[in-house]
């Protein structure tokens, strides 16, 4: 599809048929390099469905997986919105049902339930507030000390969250990402020591996430040198960073917009094969006929949009999304 992107046959097509569509088409991080570069906006989770709320376009094309897409559609409920493939799921958000959640909040009464937003819109509409992984801890620091607090649904984000804020009564659901968990800390380690001056950009969804605070905290790499950061936080700290070579833990799609930021900085990744098969089911063709036909298009049950909106909303007005995520 690259050919048919660069020729610019493909982009222009695009663009036409999403200006007859009236309509915005948002992109992850994590997509592949045309949809990023075709899209209207490209950013990390949250972002994005702050974007889709603000939107003035009648229709929302989501070029990311079909939790993300939900979020918008939360947030923007008027709008139409469309995902190019509703097959594109996530493997974190599987790990956790909302009769799951239910159970779990029978057996700790009075906790409360921060839900990360890699979580479908019934998860959500069980939680009291959601997070990312820009503004996890401020969303647990705003809990009150002597409430419970059930975490769910990252086993990595959550420890990392419990080391940043010294949160004790906090539990935490024992999901994970398919691809962060495969980022471990030996893999890591080896990749630091053969590049002892680069800079470890580190999402807290990662396997490798309290490997790279030990590495700090042991003295093996300088603790400036290693960011634990949102996708949309590495962004910001790519312009500003001044490093010849940063080491980037998360998803590959990544990569594009790293280099975009700052060519003069060398971004690589810890593992090559840290790839998201279903961030990944989002084509050039597929995004193509989600314009030209109207498809697929999400759709949340109103009560439980409702209930799932108000813990969005709950951390839209605690948390600063906009920041890195350290
Ligand atoms: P961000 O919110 O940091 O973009 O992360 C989303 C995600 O799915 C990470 O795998
Ligand atoms: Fe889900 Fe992991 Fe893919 Fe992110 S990278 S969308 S958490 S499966």
């Amino acid at each position: 599809m690259a050919t048919i992107s660069a020729n610019g046959i493909w982009t222009a097509e695009v663009r036409r048929l999403a200006r007859e569509r009236d309509a915005v088409i948002l992109a992850h991080n994590y997509q592949r390099p045309e949809i990023q570069d075709v899209a209207d906006h490209v950013g990390d989770s949250l972002a994005l469905s702050r974007a889709a709320a603000r939107a003035d376009a009648g229709t929302i094309v989501f070029c990311g997986v079909h939790f993300m897409a939900e979020t918008a559609k939360i947030l923007a409920p008027d709008k139409t919105v469309l995902i190019p493939d509703p097959r594109a799921g996530c493997s974190l958000a599987d790990t956790i049902s909302a009769d799951d959640v239910r159970a779990w909040k029978a057996e700790h009464p009075g906790a409360v339930v921060v839900a990360y937003v890699n979580t479908s819109a019934a998860v959500k509409a069980e939680a009291d507030v959601c997070c990312t992984s820009s503004n996890a801890a401020d969303v647990v620091r705003s809990v009150p000390e002597d409430r419970e607090i059930l975490f769910l649904p990252d086993q990595f984000l959550g420890a990392h969250v419990r080391r940043v804020t010294g949160r004790a009564n906090m539990h935490v659901w024992a999901g994970e990402c398919h691809v962060h968990a495969g980022i471990d800390g030996a893999t890591l380690r080896a990749r630091a020591e053969a590049s002892p001056d680069a800079e470890l950009f580190i999402h807290p969804e990662c396997g490798c996430a309290t490997s790279a605070l030990y590495l700090a905290g042991a003295g093996a790499v300088p603790a400036e040198r290693v960011r634990v950061l949102s996708t949309g936080g590495m962004v910001d700290a790519a312009r500003r960073t001044t490093a010849r070579q940063v080491l980037v833990a998360t998803e590959t799609g990544m990569l594009h917009q790293l280099r975009g930021a700052n060519p003069s900085t060398r971004f690589e990744p810890v593992n090559d094969r840290a790839e998201c098969r279903y961030m990944k089911m989002i084509t050039a063709e597929k995004l193509l006929r989600s314009l030209r036909e109207g498809v697929v298009e999400i759709s949340v049950a109103p009560e439980i949009a409702a209930a799932a909106r108000r813990a969005v909303e709950r951390m839209v007005a605690i948390g600063n999304p906009s920041r890195g995520g350290e």
